[in-house]
């Protein structure tokens, strides 16, 4: 049996992997791309793919992989699969769900508070030398809890999964007032004290805050765009740590540099690694390189589920955390596993 991963996961998932079959990894190099003609070698002959975020694993792929039991993704998100494609071929495909939850949801908040306070420019200042003396009005920020003018803030979810309502948890203890938007988690929300729903046009205009927790896909591809800016206060802070095509990071970066919004937060971005032009000169946008899971336990808890998802996969078991299990019930599912 074989085992092809694109990356290296943590050693605590690498370890439960290489006890179960031999594992070829493409590239073992952290900060290597990944070439696509050595994804497409080497799962011709592999029985469980293991992918990253970063790797697009797509219907040639998929389609190449002609032994292929699932694909195991390290990585909660798996807009980087193409799942209609896995399923239409009966391949199994798994994620990484619930384990990250806290700690996304604490690199959010820490990206709504940096944003809010200025703190990176402030951190910048202080290591460039230029704090000669403390004045009043050094770095001006809004503030997040009730604070000088003692009216709660709002803070607009979009998205009221998992992460969305780690993000809520943490508002209340900031005495905040929290307007969710999520269609599909409509009475979930209706349900949960704290919590109003809002429809995005009354969650733009009242939100301080908007914090994105919402899948990428064809719905919410550029849900914000310059509209939707227009639409935000003009000192409201833009949070991100779900996927960059969310936003129109173009339109973006023109509403941060004209204060059509006050600051952004992002750890994700349109174009990965690249960013929109101009973003990297903006003192209103804190920018992290898509860390919000980068906790050592949270990365090694999701190494071991991402481990068993593809131990299961490789002993044709029904897999845990797998986000098309109508594939099973499919006869390309049934002929894939008879071979
Ligand atoms: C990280 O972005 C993930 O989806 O787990
Ligand atoms: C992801 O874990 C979510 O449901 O928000």
């Amino acid at each position: 049996m074989k085992i092809f991963a694109t990356r290296l996961i943590p050693e605590a998932g690498q370890t439960i992997l290489e006890s179960a079959a031999d594992v070829d990894v493409a590239v073992r190099v952290e900060d290597a791309l990944v070439p696509r003609d050595k994804i497409l070698a080497g799962i011709r002959d592999a029985d469980v793919l293991v992918s990253l975020l970063t790797e697009a694993v797509d219907r040639e792929v998929l389609a190449a992989g002609t032994s292929l039991r699932g694909v195991a993704n390290y990585a909660v998100g798996y807009n980087n699969i193409d799942v209609a494609a896995a399923t239409e071929l009966g391949i199994p495909v798994t994620n990484t769900p619930g384990v990250l939850t806290d700690t996304t949801a604490d690199l959010a908040w820490t990206l709504l508070m940096a944003a809010a306070r200025n703190v990176v420019p402030a951190d910048r200042y202080m290591r460039s030398g230029k704090y000669k003396i403390w004045g009043p009005s050094l770095f001006l920020g809004v503030d997040v809890s009730k604070g000088g003018d003692g009216r709660s803030k709002v803070l607009g979810i979009v998205g009221f999964g998992r992460i969305g309502r780690a993000m809520f948890r943490r508002a209340q203890g900031f005495d905040m007032r929290v307007i969710a938007f999520d269609p599909p988690l409509r009475e979930l929300i209706d349900e949960t004290d704290g919590v109003d729903y809002a429809e995005m046009d009354e969650l733009l205009a009242e939100s301080d805050f908007v914090s994105l927790h919402t899948d990428l896909n064809d719905t919410t591809h550029h849900l914000i765009g310059a509209a939707e800016l227009t639409a935000m206060k003009s000192d409201a802070c833009l949070i991100n740590t779900a996927r960059g095509p969310i936003i129109d990071e173009k339109a973006l970066v023109a509403a941060l540099a004209s204060g059509e919004i006050g600051a952004a937060g992002l750890d994700v971005f349109e174009g990965e690694p690249a960013m929109a032009e101009g973003l990297n000169e903006l003192d209103n946008a804190v920018i992290l390189p898509h860390i919000a899971s980068a906790s050592r336990d949270t990365r090694n808890k999701m190494a071991t589920m991402c481990a068993e998802n593809a131990l299961a996969h490789l002993e044709l078991a029904r897999a845990p955390n797998c986000v098309n299990p109508e594939v099973y019930d499919t006869a390309a599912y049934r002929e894939r596993a008879a071979e």
